[in-house]
């Protein structure tokens, strides 16, 4: 195969930042991408009506002349009213819960995941048919993370039945069996969760730039993610968790997590999914589970994927600010046409 066509890619989770590093990354999606749900965890995070709707102008002057469509979130809260909910619910795509200090700017996340404070406001979430988006980890042992937060994506599951639970960035064989267990809970994944093991952070060099929350794990949990990504299984959809931190934040000591990954994601899930023989599944994978899931009707936009080598720079700047790619100075055998 020489050429293959992506209609409509959606990135169903996705950090742009503000300021310069908005404006430096933004392209990289709105470019080629129909859409992209948008991350709140900004400081201080989007909580209003009037941040969310400043944010979305500033996110589509980054895009500028693009066909782009940012689909916008708000940083869960414990008191969201009903009323503030129902008034900002065709604004926003889904509400974004952080537990306290799981992750990168997520200070002001949940400090209790019990059912009863979150009661309230995801209860207001369900009656609206309001998704919400959660970064499921405790602060426990790193590699065990996202698992010892399952019991509680559980619960979730079956007081909240109507509610659309999307397990974010799923890292872990284990979280599999429960996305499959019960109708209301999907899942994302990312690229990184799909090439990336945790000997590529630290069974050699260390490398910082593939650092990242939650932390990339064993072969077989891997083996596992990749496998539902082929089939594109029908509870699961692209969302890179594209992260940009500045590079000096990524080559230093407290080195921030998150992997800058827009600008090669395309390519990467094309030669994985050719390498596998499922090329008929990245559509599926990239934009129609994600069209069902959420209820989509996405622009319509057609990329074209060219076998053909793509060296992926080793950074990029846009005047104060650099990130560094994930595969930075390798070469991927796929390239976007134009
Ligand atoms: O590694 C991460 N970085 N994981 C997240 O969930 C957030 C992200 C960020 O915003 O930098
Ligand atoms: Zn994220």
């Amino acid at each position: 195969m020489k050429n293959f066509i992506i209609n409509s890619p959606l990135d169903m989770h996705l950090h742009l930042r503000d300021d310069n590093m908005l404006k430096l990354v933004a392209p990289f999606t709105s470019k080629y991408f129909s859409g992209a749900l948008i991350m709140p965890n900004l400081l201080p995070p989007i909580t209003t009506k009037e941040a969310l709707l400043k944010y979305k102008q500033r996110i589509n002057d980054a895009c500028k002349d693009d066909e782009f469509e940012p689909l916008v979130t708000i940083f869960f809260q414990v008191d969201y009213s009903y009323e503030f909910l129902k008034d900002i619910k065709d604004e926003i795509i889904a509400v974004k819960l952080y537990p306290f200090g799981v992750t990168t700017n997520s200070e002001t996340g949940v400090s209790s995941m019990d059912v009863e404070v979150l009661r309230p406001t995801l209860e207001s979430m369900s009656k609206l048919g309001i998704p919400v988006c959660v970064h499921g980890e405790t602060q426990g042992f790193v590699m065990d993370r996202e698992k010892e937060f399952l019991p509680i994506y559980e619960s979730l599951a079956i007081n909240f039945p109507n509610l659309k639970i999307i397990m974010e960035h799923i890292s872990s064989k284990e979280s599999i069996n429960l996305l499959k267990k019960y109708d209301n809970l999907y899942a994302t994944l990312t690229v990184h969760h799909l090439m990336l093991t945790f000997d590529d952070v630290a069974g050699g060099m260390l490398n910082p730039h593939v650092f990242c929350k939650p932390i990339v794990k064993r072969p077989e949990d891997k083996l596992a993610l990749q496998e539902l990504a082929l089939n594109a299984h029908p509870k699961v959809m692209f969302g890179s968790d594209s992260a940009p931190h500045r590079k000096e934040t990524k080559e230093c000591n407290d080195g921030a997590a998150g992997i800058f990954s827009s600008s090669i994601a395309i390519q990467t899930l094309t030669q994985l999914f050719e390498e596998y023989g499922q090329l008929d599944n990245l559509n599926a994978f990239v934009s129609l589970n994600a069209q069902k899931i959420y209820g989509l009707k996405p622009i319509q936009k057609s990329i074209k994927l060219i076998k053909k080598d793509f060296v992926v720079p080793a950074e990029y700047t846009y005047k104060d600010e650099c990130v560094v790619p994930l595969f930075a100075n390798q070469t991927l055998s796929w390239s976007i046409d134009g």
